[in-house]
C-alpha cells in the first residue's frame, strides 16, 4: 500500500476526511502525540488501524470528538463531574472514561461497557473530525511498544506502507500521550498521568485516586483498569535504565562506566564525559516531556548498549515523563 502525504492545509483536511468516511486509516497530528485516526463506528475500519500498530488485541481506543454534541453520539449517562472536567480541559490532553453509548464499534472498546473519549486541542485534528462528521478512534500511530510519535517523520519511520496517509503538520507540543481518568468507577481513577497534572484535576475531583499500575509493575495475568498499562512502552532497541539520584551521584555512576550513554539534564551535560543527550533543565518537566519520544528514538543511533536516563520529579508533568520512562526501561530502576 503506497502512504499518501497529505498537508495540513483545507485541501489536505477535506482529502483525509474522505479517506476516513471511506473506512480508510489516516495518521494525524494531535497536541499530544500524533493518532492513527479511523472512524469509531466502522469495525472494519478499526481491524485495519490494530492491524497496521500490531496492537495487542484487548487493548481499547481512545474515541476522539469535535464537539460537546459528539459526546453524546459516543457516550451515555454523562455524570455532572465529566461536565465540569470538560469545560476545564477541553480542547485538550484530557481523556475521560465513560459510560459506552451503543452507537460505537463494539472493537474500539474491546468488548468493555465504557469508553474512553478526548476532544484534542490540536486545530487540524478537529477540523479533520468535523468534516469527516465522524467521532475517530486513534491510538498514537506507532508500531505498538515503540515510543510515540511527535512529528510525522516518526509516524512514516514506524508505518509508511501500512496506512492510507499522514498528514503532514508540526510536531506535537506537549509531546506525551493524554492524561486518563476514568469516571465509570468510585472514586474516580487516574489510569495514565499527561499534561493535565493530577494536582488540576483535583481541584474538580477531590476523592481522586492514582492506579497502582502508573508506577508500578503490574503482576503476570493480573487485571489492570486500562488495559495499554500491562504492555512493554516506548521502548528503544537500547537497553534502557532510569537512575533515581541526586546530580552528583548522576554524574560519578555514568562517568564511571564505558559503552553506555546518558539521558540527562541540561545542567549536567558538561560534566558528562560519556555520549549524552539532555531532555531539559531539571526544574522543567514540560519541557521534559516535549523531548522524551524524540530523544529515546535517537538512543538507538548513538551505538552505545545501555543507556541511563536521570529519573524526573515525579510531581505534575514529571508524573507523566517517569511514568513513560519506567515503561520504556521495562521497570528497571537504579536507586543511588
Ligand atoms: O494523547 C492521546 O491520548 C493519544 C492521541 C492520539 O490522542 N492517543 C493515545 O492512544 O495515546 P493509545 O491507544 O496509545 O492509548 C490509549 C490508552 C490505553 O492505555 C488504553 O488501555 C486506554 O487508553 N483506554 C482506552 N479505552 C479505555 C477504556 N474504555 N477503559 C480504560 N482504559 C482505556
Ligand atoms: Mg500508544
Amino acid at each position: 500500500m503506497q502512504t499518501v502525504r497529505l498537508s495540513d492545509n483545507k485541501e489536505g483536511i477535506v482529502a483525509a476526511a474522505r479517506i476516513l468516511r471511506d473506512g480508510g486509516v489516516v495518521a494525524i497530528p494531535t497536541e499530544t502525540v500524533y493518532g492513527l485516526a479511523a472512524s469509531a463506528y466502522n469495525d472494519n475500519a478499526i481491524a485495519k488501524v490494530f492491524s497496521a500498530k500490531g496492537r495487542p488485541q484487548d487493548n481499547p481506543l481512545i474515541v476522539h470528538i469535535s464537539s460537546l454534541d459528539m459526546l453524546n453520539e459516543v457516550a451515555v449517562e454523562i455524570p455532572k463531574e465529566a461536565e465540569k472536567l470538560a469545560e476545564a480541559f477541553w480542547p485538550g490532553p484530557l481523556t475521560l472514561v465513560l459510560k459506552k453509548s451503543e452507537n460505537v464499534a463494539q472493537s474500539v472498546s474491546k468488548g468493555l461497557s465504557t469508553v474512553a473519549v478526548r476532544m484534542p486541542e490540536d486545530k487540524v485534528a478537529r477540523e479533520i473530525i468535523k468534516q469527516s462528521c465522524l467521532p475517530l478512534a486513534a491510538p498514537s500511530a506507532n508500531i505498538s511498544g515503540s515510543p510515540s510519535p511527535t512529528t510525522a517523520e516518526h509516524v512514516l519511520a514506524d508505518l509508511d506502507g501500512r496506512i492510507d496517509a499522514v498528514v503532514m503538520s508540526g510536531s506535537s507540543n506537549v509531546g506525551l500521550e493524554s492524561t486518563v481518568v476514568t469516571l465509570s468507577v468510585s472514586p474516580p481513577t487516574l489510569l495514565r498521568p499527561g499534561a493535565v497534572t493530577v494536582e488540576q484535576l483535583k481541584k474538580f475531583l477531590p476523592d481522586l485516586v492514582i492506579d497502582k499500575a502508573v508506577l508500578c509493575e503490574p503482576l503476570k495475568d493480573e487485571q489492570v483498569a486500562s488495559p495499554g498499562m500491562k504492555y512493554k512502552h516506548y521502548s528503544p532497541k537500547t537497553e534502557l535504565f532510569l537512575v533515581e539520584a541526586g546530580s552528583e551521584a548522576f554524574v560519578e555512576f555514568v562517568n564511571g562506566k564505558t559503552d553506555c550513554a546518558a539521558i540527562c539534564f541540561d545542567e549536567d551535560l558538561d560534566k558528562i564525559k560519556t555520549k549524552a543527550l539532555c531532555y531539559g533543565s531539571v526544574s522543567d518537566p514540560k519541557t521534559q516531556a516535549s523531548k522524551l519520544f524524540s530523544l529515546l528514538r535517537k538512543t538507538d543511533t548513538l551505538g552505545v548498549s545501555k543507556v541511563y536516563v536521570h529519573a524526573p520529579e515525579k510531581s505534575g508533568i514529571g508524573l507523566a515523563v517517569y511514568n513513560r520512562l519506567i515503561r520504556a526501561a521495562a521497570f528497571k530502576v537504579i536507586t543511588l
